[in-house]
């Protein structure tokens, strides 16, 4: 039996991990050593928790405020020590964060294979989304079987020169996530937002983190929430908030004194799921949002100025709208009030998966172990829609 190490530490780089792990566990091929370096501390577990992994290893390497150097170096010495007793025949990463490249290459320097989840995602700018887009380069340099999303992302990577054949096509695991949880009408642990769900109100849900926009862009992302918040009474925003005390500092004092903004911790994954199908408009800085909110058939704005997930923008379900104050309180007017554009934006579409991307994923480790064959890529013509199936809250 071979031994695969699942290597992560963020809230999203669980949420995406855990489809592949639930499929490793049942898989009689594979041993599978969970890993987390504690990049989040409340925010990976909050996760864990909810889809029932119990780590093997834990770094717990978060501090306040910390530094991407202190990210990376610290998750580095703890791997290397980790390698040193238990060498696992490949180590999996997933996406673009500082935790998912260190893993890459301390499994490198090791000698380890590199599976790499949600690869080939590319903005083509080097410092925006900063560190993510040299991360995910990085370790497209040290893979050895890059799962692509979609067939963009694989076209990324051909044209950066990866061989086709260390490539395949998986669809986002994100959406196995989504689909496992979406229908559960869980309860809303804040009554604020149970109260909101019962009284049918119209919502307009915001998330916000991104490094590039802390700062003056994300003061200018509170004082627009602010002017709609005065604007529309009878509009309620909705800020499960990031646990970064920077983010916190930048956006909160713009907007709690009012009584239609509902500001939250950050909310379980089935919560926030809930919370999305309940929305009428999204605004985000989010990658996985930008993945799911289209699935419910959800109009996302996007405060970045270019998203290395172009393909709901050509949907038409994801328009980009930078950070610029006055765009984003025309952008979010224009959707609350002009009901042929919202429609134009509202309808579900899947360009980022189907809910098999575990299974595919599984199949394509199985087949570089040659234990078994890979599935047919990822299509997204042929794929069920989170939205028909009862997903409304
Ligand atoms: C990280 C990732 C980013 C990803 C995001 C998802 C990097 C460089 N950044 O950014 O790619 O999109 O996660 O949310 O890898 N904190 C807590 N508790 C938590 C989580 C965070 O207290 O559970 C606080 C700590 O003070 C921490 C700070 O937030 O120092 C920032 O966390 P960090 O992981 O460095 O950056 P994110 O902006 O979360
Ligand atoms: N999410 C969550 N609770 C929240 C906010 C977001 O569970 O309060 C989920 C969301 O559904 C998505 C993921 O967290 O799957 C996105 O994480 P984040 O925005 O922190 O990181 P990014 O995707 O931008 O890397």
């Amino acid at each position: 039996m071979r031994t695969l190490m699942p290597i992560y530490g963020t809230r999203p780089e669980a949420i995406k991990m855990a489809p592949i792990v639930a499929a490793l566990q049942e898989s009689p091929d594979f041993e599978c050593v969970v890993t987390v370096t504690g990049q989040h501390r409340h925010m990976l577990d909050q996760v864990n928790e909810l889809f029932e992994i119990v780590p093997d290893h834990d770094l717990n390497i978060i501090q306040p405020r910390q530094s991407l150097t202190g990210i990376m170096t610290r998750t580095l010495e703890g791997l290397d020590k980790l390698f040193s007793e238990h060498k696992p025949d490949a180590v999996i990463v997933q996406g673009d964060t500082t935790t998912s490249t260190a893993g890459a290459i301390a499994a490198f320097y090791h000698g380890i294979p590199v599976i790499h989840v949600e690869a080939g995602l590319r903005s083509g700018n080097l410092y925006s989304p900063f560190p993510e887009e040299a991360n995910r380069k990085i370790t497209s340099q040290i893979t050895a079987l890059h799962l692509a999303p979609t067939s963009e992302s694989k076209s990324n990577l051909l044209a950066e020169g990866i061989p086709e054949k260390d490539i395949v096509v998986t669809g986002n695991t994100v959406i196995d996530a989504l689909f496992t949880t979406v229908g559960k009408q869980v309860p809303f642990s804040d009554p604020a937002l149970q109260e909101l769900a019962d009284a049918g109100r119209r919502i307009l849900l915001v998330t916000t983190h991104r490094r590039e926009n802390q700062g003056e862009a994300m003061r200018g992302v509170g004082r627009a929430l602010a002017r709609i918040a005065e604007a529309e009474p009878d509009l309620t925003i909705v800020l499960p908030a990031h646990k970064n005390p920077v983010v916190r500092e930048a956006v909160l004092p713009f907007i709690e004194k009012f009584p239609n903004v509902v500001v939250t911790e950050p909310l379980a994954y089935g919560e926030f799921t809930r919370m999305l199908a309940l929305a009428d408009v999204v605004l985000t800085d989010s990658g996985g949002v930008q993945e799911e909110a289209p699935s419910l058939g959800k109009p996302v704005l996007v405060m970045r100025e270019n998203t290395e997930r172009p393909e709901a923008v050509h949907a038409g379900t994801v328009l980009l709208i930078g950070t610029d104050e006055d765009r984003i309180v025309s952008e979010v007017n224009a959707l609350l009030h002009n009901q042929e554009h919202y429609d134009s934006m509202a309808h579900a579409v899947n360009p980022y998966g189907d809910g098999q991307a575990a299974a595919r994923t599984l199949a394509a480790i199985q087949a570089l172990f040659g234990t078994g064959e890979r599935l047919p890529d990822f299509d997204p013509t042929a794929t069920p829609l989170a939205a028909e199936a009862g997903t409304n809250g």
